[in-house]
């Protein structure tokens, strides 16, 4: 068996995501049923940027698989700064059986994954945020019985890593994936080209739209995420402020009135009311957002231990 890494939502093929995801569901009905890091073996989670939910979820998910959460705080290691990444790598590699790493440029997790020997997890990049999507799968699975063949709108900042991930895990999951983004802040045209030839292998569609209507009308599943990633803060005052060109996507219960009926309503948190989505939709029935949170714990639980079934290449 060869090394496994998550470092973008393509590495997982569609079996191996669907496995990942029925593992995920048994694991959420008996928590502690499966110990692969007893010892405990130690996990690193490393932190270049903000985190609520991605810290507690791993770590609580590393101790309910039996090992050993070890968080390190990025503004002190300063990788990269104070020694390579490839550096750190080798080091944190001779340690820890994993690595869980949230951090600024998706390059750098490709040199961390290159020189650490063990399995390397993208716990949000500036390009992608996969470990968010198979929350959001388990969840549309959990409220819709299936994945595949659904109809999933994006709004908001098409440019950003939830535009990115929601592309290319959706494709490989058989769905229609929209995205609704003002023309200025369209997704990458490699990482839409890759979504499309996944969707057609998969039987699912991929449409980047500036009408926010459009891209809503019929959905099963109406997602956002904030106009300002971890990163942009400088940009905040215009695209929060008056005349943002993120206004017209804003997730409001007029929008919202013109997907499925049924629609349930995603945002991988934190979430901003009054911005990127009204606060009577995110409060209000259609929202599903503290399941999608909770799921972080369960999906990640089952990337691990998918991930530690295919690390004996150390
Ligand atoms: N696009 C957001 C996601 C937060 C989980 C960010 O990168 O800040």
């Amino acid at each position: 068996m060869t090394l496994r890494h998550l470092l973008a939502d393509d590495d997982l093929t569609a079996a191996e995501q669907t496995a990942i995801l029925e593992r995920a569901a048994a694991m959420k009905a008996a928590r502690t049923a499966e110990q692969p890091l007893a010892g405990p073996q130690t996990v690193a989670v490393i932190f270049d940027k903000p985190t609520l939910r991605t810290q507690l979820s791993f770590a609580t998910g590393i101790a309910e698989l039996g090992g050993y959460p070890m968080i390190v705080d990025g503004t002190l290691a300063q990788i990269g700064t104070r020694e390579s990444v490839a550096d750190v790598a080798r080091v944190v590699g001779r340690q820890a059986s994993m690595i869980v790493w949230r951090t600024f440029a998706q390059e750098r997790l490709e040199q961390m994954a290159e020189h650490a020997g063990v399995p390397v997890i993208n716990a949000l990049t500036d390009d992608y945020h996969p470990c968010q999507l198979l929350a959001d799968l388990l969840t549309v699975r959990e409220h819709k019985g299936k994945t595949a063949g659904l109809t999933l709108t994006y709004l908001g900042d098409g440019a950003n890593n939830m535009a990115h991930s929601y592309l290319l895990a959706c494709a490989i999951a058989g769905m229609h994936v929209r995205i609704g983004t003002p023309a200025d802040h369209w997704p990458r045209a490699a990482v839409v080209a890759r979504a499309e030839a996944l969707a057609a292998e998969h039987g699912g569609s991929v449409q980047v739209t500036d009408d926010p209507i459009a891209a809503v009308s019929g959905a099963d599943v109406v997602a956002t995420d904030t106009w300002v990633s971890m990163g942009m803060e400088a940009e905040a005052d215009g695209r929060h402020g008056e005349g943002s060109p993120f206004a017209p996507f804003s997730v409001t219960g007029d929008l919202l009135r013109h997907a499925a009926a049924d629609a349930i309503v995603l945002h991988c948190l934190p979430a901003y009311r009054g911005y990127e989505i009204a606060a009577d939709v995110i409060d209000g029935p259609q929202s599903v957002v503290w399941d999608e949170a909770e799921n972080r714990l369960h999906a990640q639980k089952a990337l691990m231990a998918f991930l530690l079934e295919h690390a004996d290449d150390r």
